[in-house]
């Protein structure tokens, strides 16, 4: 049974941002066996899983569209799969497997739209009704980002973050717990940063709501409302406080009370 990461999880949050350009420097199999297993172990929601897939196609990842850039170099990918209505759960399970990618120190990159899908679906063994969601790049990037990366990254303004109390409206007066869970979600990672997700506190418990009911760029918001979701509980565990989430219909996404 695997043991989750949660503290190197909680840590990576910090740590991470969408890497597009790879080395060619290889991974070490303990990383890819470790990553793998985080995969294949860590299921909370049973049918959304991510799978690695060790050689990832260069075509997979397609090009430019406005300031977004195409991936390129990457050795390994995961696939973020789920079926139909499953987008939360996916995000979930996905961003689990991009902060354990992190903390081995490896570059990754959520792509839901500059993805070719028919090569996707053909990387994993998809049960019926089953689709691909998202894929990311796995592998060894530069240090620090490249000249085309900051460009792309400014240009996007995929650095900035909406302030603490828009998308957790009142937290100054939450319990510690449900405030670092709302600080660590501010960080996910989103569809052209959209940041779509807005916390609520009441009766002890924490809502997550989308901001709007409409999706933009053919990207579920509630992919990215599941990765807020993970964040959320990262923080929450940081300051003492265990707990599940339940998933909610739109336009609420989920709900998430201390154990
Ligand atoms: C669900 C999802 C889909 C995304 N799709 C793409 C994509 O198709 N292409 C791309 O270059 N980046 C994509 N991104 C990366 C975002 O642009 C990036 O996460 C955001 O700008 C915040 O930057 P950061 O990840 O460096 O914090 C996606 C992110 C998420 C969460």
């Amino acid at each position: 049974m695997l043991e989750p990461g949660w503290q190197s999880w909680a840590e990576a949050v910090f740590r991470r941002r969408s890497r597009r350009r790879f080395v060619p420097n290889p991974v070490a199999p303990e990383a890819l066996a470790r990553l793998e297993s985080v995969c294949r172990g860590f299921r909370p929601f049973g049918r959304a899983r991510a799978v690695l897939v060790r050689e990832a196609p260069p075509e997979l990842f397609r090009g430019i569209v406005g300031a977004y850039g195409r991936v390129k170099g990457a050795p390994h990918c995961l696939v973020m799969i789920g079926p139909k209505g499953a987008a939360a759960e996916v995000g979930y399970v996905g961003e689990a497997a991009v902060l354990e990618t992190t903390a081995l120190g490896l570059g990754s990159c959520w792509v839901g739209g500059l993805f070719d899908p028919d090569r996707a679906r053909a990387l994993t063994d998809l049960t019926p009704g089953e689709r691909v969601l998202a894929v990311s790049p796995v592998g060894w990037t530069t240090e620090s980002e490249t000249w085309t990366e900051r460009t792309m990254a400014a240009v996007a303004q995929s650095h900035r973050r909406r302030p603490l109390n828009v998308i957790a409206s009142g937290c100054g007066a939450w319990p510690a717990w449900a405030r670092r869970g709302a600080e660590l979600a501010r960080l996910a990672p989103s569809a052209m940063n959209r940041q779509p997700w807005r916390f609520a506190f009441e009766d002890g418990a924490v809502t997550l709501i989308q901001d709007s009911p409409r999706d933009t760029y053919r990207i579920p918001k509630r992919l990215d409302c599941g990765i807020a979701m993970l964040h959320f509980e990262l923080g929450a565990r940081q300051a003492g406080a265990t707990g599940r989430w339940q998933i909610l219909p739109p336009p609420r996404v989920g709900f998430f009370r201390q154990a």
